[in-house]
């Protein structure tokens, strides 16, 4: 009994399965086709003649303008090129329109409500980059490269999304180079529909910057959309744009730390020349090596500069005038060095100027009793003759411009024989004297002279630091 049951049971349950899955497969099978149908037909009616619409402007009537919204979404700078004065953007453009031909009842079409279709079926604004910068191979006109779908709204609205990448011509002026802010500016608008015909107008005045990649050298600082109308021709014949006006910044870290700094430090060593002990001949060869040193590092310097002569950028002065200076300080040095080795009586002039009055300026200590070296070999002439006649008065021997009344005076105290001995001696201790004097005058001069060389170098030490201050505060009025 109950295994008749339990067959009849399983029987009613096989038929309700079948029954069930016959019902809903022909349910499913049913809407596929419906939807297929309708959409076939909602594309049939769209591009019913389609060769021939698209190229109708969907404006309501002949005296309004089709109005085209764009929306611009930054994405990222990919370059922005000094020497052809150029930028490239990576963008996503979104064009809108009202089409009133392409509108449809969803009643009537399966309740399809948007279509997304090819847009070379469709009409679609000539929108052109205004101031492209591609070359000629390269160029084509901006609405044939979006290659993306149009979606069709019931209500005939068209959005039209597409990524690009723009090369557009952009003014760089390098003067303030590395701190340099660059205003560039995108145009875009239709090619050939005058302002009467297509109105481009933007959605927001601020270009949409939420997932902008950032460029390693460029700092965005503001991008903003505006209306610009330009009229050609001599009707006036207006051609609206929408042109994104974007401004960037150089980020300057990179040029600091790689060229700046650098360039200080190897200009500050030459300046040790001026430190070291003037009998080194080492002192040339520092200053020649730092001019070497900074030479080799011209050439990355110039290889990172803009390669334009439309002006000369702050860093070239910079390092130009760095140069410039240890080319000077090499000068220097060699003045210097010169002022060490001489020997012969120094000008007055340069007395006054150097010892006198830039020794002040400069804070050396000279000490005076060095100044006059005469002084000295007359005391040494005095006492030799204090030495050898003793009985000589000291009215007469402090005078010491009359030896020949000492002379005199000798020949009647002695014996006539030692006359000519006294003669030769006294002869003899002039020639020694004159001698000594002159040595001693000699380096008396070159004491003066190395006096001169010193103060000389704290000058030139004082003045190429004050130089080197100089440049970099030029720098850093220019950030
Ligand atoms: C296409 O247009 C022709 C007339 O130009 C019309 O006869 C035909 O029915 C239209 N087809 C559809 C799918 O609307
Ligand atoms: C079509 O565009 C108009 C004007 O921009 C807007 O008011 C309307 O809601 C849009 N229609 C659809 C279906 O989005
Ligand atoms: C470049 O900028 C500087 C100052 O920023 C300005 O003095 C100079 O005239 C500009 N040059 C050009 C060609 O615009
Ligand atoms: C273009 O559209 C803007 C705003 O939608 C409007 O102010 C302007 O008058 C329009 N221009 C033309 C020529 O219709």
């Amino acid at each position: 009994m109950s295994g008749f049951f339990h067959r009849l049971l399983s029987l009613l349950f096989l038929w309700f399965y079948i029954v069930c899955l016959c019902h809903y497969s022909s349910l499913v099978s049913g809407t596929t086709r419906d939807n297929f149908d309708a959409r076939l037909s909602l594309v049939e009616y769209l591009t019913n003649n389609s060769e021939i619409v698209r190229e109708i402007l969907p404006a309501p009537d002949i005296n309004t303008p089709v109005n085209v919204k764009f929306r611009i979404k930054l994405r990222q700078i990919a370059t922005v090129d000094e020497k052809n004065q150029a930028i490239r953007l990576t963008v996503w453009l979104r064009f809108d329109w009202n089409n009133p031909f392409l509108t449809w009842d969803p009643a009537e079409y399966g309740g399809i409500e948007s279509v997304h279709a090819n847009h070379d079926l469709f009409w679609v604004p000539d929108v052109a980059l205004f101031n492209e910068a591609s070359l000629e191979e390269e160029i084509q006109i901006l609405y044939k490269r979006l290659a993306t779908k149009l979606v069709i709204q019931k209500d005939g609205n068209c959005t039209w999304n597409a990524p690009a990448t723009l090369l557009s011509q952009c003014k760089i002026n390098v003067s303030r180079f590395p701190f340099d802010e660059q205003e560039c500016h995108v145009s875009i608008g239709s090619w050939t529909y005058t302002g009467y015909k297509i109105n481009m107008t933007y959605f927001e005045q601020n270009a949409d910057l939420s997932n902008f990649i950032e460029n390693g050298e460029w700092e965005v600082k503001s991008a903003l959309l505006h209306n610009r109308m330009k009229h050609y021709g001599s009707e006036k014949i207006p051609y609206p744009d929408v042109t994104l006006t974007l401004k960037v910044q150089r980020r300057s870290l990179y040029y600091g730390l790689n060229i700046v700094i650098p360039c200080a430090l190897i200009a500050v060593l030459a300046l040790f020349s001026f430190v070291l002990p003037s009998d080194h001949g080492e002192r040339m060869s520092l200053v020649i090596t730092v001019l070497l040193a900074l030479s080799v590092y011209m050439l990355i310097v110039s290889s990172s500069l803009p390669e334009t002569s439309d002006a000369v950028p702050t860093l070239g002065i910079y390092c130009l005038g760095i140069i410039i200076t240890i080319a000077l300080c090499l000068c220097a040095t060699c003045i210097t060095l010169k002022c060490r080795d001489m020997k012969s009586p120094m000008p007055h002039w340069l007395e006054v100027v150097v010892i006198q009055y830039m020794a002040r300026f400069v804070l050396v200590k000279i000490e005076e009793e060095n100044m006059r070296p005469s002084l000295s070999t007359d005391r040494i002439s005095v006492s030799l003759n204090n030495e050898k006649f003793t009985k000589i008065p000291e009215a007469n021997a402090e005078s010491g411009q009359e030896p020949n009344t000492e002379d005199m005076s000798l020949l009647v105290m002695n014996e006539k024989q030692s006359k000519c001995f006294e003669d030769a001696l006294l002869e003899e201790v002039r020639l020694l004297t004159e001698e000594l004097r002159s040595k001693q005058e000699e380096e008396a001069f070159a004491k003066k002279w190395k006096k001169a060389a010193k103060v000389l170098d704290r000058f030139f030490l004082l003045s190429f630091l004050l130089v080197y201050a100089c440049l970099i505060a030029y720098l850093l009025s220019s950030m």
